[in-house]
């Protein structure tokens, strides 16, 4: 196939894919049929065993529509990143030695106020979106600034670029956590560059397919006073958009707000009505058993940042405990709190964390006293799926697996990629372990082709 193809809008596929509909299990779709319709839709998904696979087959190839992927190159749906602060792009792998409350104010707010500058927010949006579609992510939940030109720059980009994106203006208004410098001037400010954002959105002339979506963003409750947490749960009821903030990630901000409301921050955003089906709640790593409970009970999702955690959290996000109660989980980056941009090192990171959480860390402890006596390990196929299907479902949006009836939003893997990372043996590798490879060795110059919606993006 032509690798540079603009589009596979009404075209057929015929390709080795993996996908995770189901936490823990991948389906390898091997020699599969995959059709897609006009505006980017799955329209069928034929397998070898089908009684009509070789009628499929021929039907494309008569049409003239059947594309057939390169040998040695693998489909994967496109990655998911549930938590990514845009504008702190300039600083990934930079400021990651101090507590989060230093961080925040030592380093990102005032880098954070630098996109009051329109020039800045565009060259650094530009980098970010590319380098994101580059690495693999089709779909990104994006926390911007609390400025509304360089939001709605953020906005553009993602549409110029053709990224599926949600975005948020961030709100932040307290006086005694935000900087002067960097701050919402009032509860109507707040509430109004919300409100503003959401309209610029929906009524966006570039985005009649609605790739990019709209999010109510306040930062986290530490940063907001409660008229402005009341004003934004009023908003994202109103208007049904999605709600994304920040909970109980830190001993300091689990703290903070257990001091503040006497509750902890599921329980308090609860009250604020900001959980529900469409609330992402980044890091979520000192949740109770209770916590967990509402958010299963609410339909809302944990983002799960594993290399940020590392550095911020001080805890591990116990992903195997949350996947088997039900919860909704995604994947994130976090960066910059995470040090990178890619979706295929946090799923490591995730295995990584998760057989720490199981052993314990301490050498001066015997392995008994070690172990947290719990089971807590993931391996690559639940990592594959909470940047896949599980973030998809975490939004809610029709993406992340090869089925009738999603969008087309998909990467292809050449394991052969000269400058790639990735070394299959005939005959050693094959099923789902090819997959494993991919989600363990895998790097940015493996992913030759990025599509969203059927449609070649950058
Ligand atoms: N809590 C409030 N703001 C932030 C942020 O920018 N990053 C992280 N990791 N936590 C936060
Ligand atoms: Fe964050």
């Amino acid at each position: 196939m032509n690798a540079g193809q603009h589009t596979l809008r009404n075209k057929t596929l015929l390709a080795h894919a993996f996908h995770a509909p189901v936490a823990g299990e991948v389906e390898v779709l091997a020699d599969v049929l995959i059709g897609i319709g006009a505006a980017g839709e799955i329209l069928s998904v034929t397998r070898p065993s089908d009684p009509d696979y070789q009628e499929a087959k021929s039907s494309a190839e008569s049409r003239g529509v059947l594309e057939t992927l390169p040998k040695g190159s693998y489909l994967l749906p496109g990655f998911v990143d549930c938590h990514v602060h845009a504008p702190q792009y300039p600083q990934l792998g930079n400021a990651l030695d101090v507590p989060l409350e230093v961080w925040l104010q030592k380093y990102t707010f005032p880098l954070e106020a630098r996109y009051q500058d329109a020039a800045f927010a565009r060259h650094a949006y530009g980098l970010l979106v590319e380098d994101l579609l580059a690495n693999g992510t089709t779909t990104a939940l994006y926390f911007a600034t609390i400025h509304q030109e360089a939001t709605r720059i953020l906005v553009d980009t993602c549409l110029e670029k053709g990224q599926r994106a949600l975005v948020g203006k961030v709100a932040m208004d307290h006086p005694e956590s935000c900087p002067d410098y960097y701050r919402d001037a009032s509860v109507d400010a707040a509430l109004d560059g919300t409100r503003s954002l959401i309209d610029y959105v929906r009524t966006h002339p570039d985005n009649g397919e609605g790739k990019v979506l709209p999010v109510v963003t306040p930062r986290f409750i530490p940063s907001c006073t409660d008229a402005t947490l009341e004003g934004l749960g009023a908003i994202a009821r109103e208007c049904g958009c999605h709600v994304q903030t920040h909970c109980s990630e830190s001993d300091w901000e689990h703290a903070y707000v257990l001091s503040r409301h006497g509750m902890t921050d599921t329980e308090s955003l609860d009250r604020f009505g900001l959980l529900g089906r469409h609330t992402m709640l980044a890091h979520s790593n000192l949740l109770t058993a209770s916590d967990m409970e509402t958010i299963r009970v609410r339909q809302a999702a944990v983002a799960h940042c594993p290399l940020s955690n590392a550095y911020f959290a001080g805890a591990v996000f116990p992903l195997r405990a949350a996947l088997q109660k039900g919860l909704h989980v995604g994947l994130g980056t976090d960066i910059s709190g995470g040090p990178s941009a890619s979706m295929l090192e946090n799923c490591r990171a995730a295995v990584t964390m998760s057989r720490m959480l199981e052993t314990g860390v301490d050498p001066e402890l015997g392995p008994e006293q070690r172990a947290s006596g719990k089971p807590a390990r993931v391996d690559f196929r639940h990592a594959f799926h909470v940047a896949t299907a599980g973030g998809a479902n975490a939004l809610d949006l029709p993406v992340g697996r090869f089925e009738p009836g999603f969008q087309f939003d998909a990467i292809l893997v050449d394991c052969a990629a000269e400058k790639g990372t990735i070394r299959l043996f005939d005959g050693l590798d094959e099923g789902e372990n090819i997959l494993q490879k991919i989600v363990f060795t895998a790097s940015r110059a493996n992913i030759v082709n990025v599509w969203v919606s059927g449609q070649k993006a950058v």
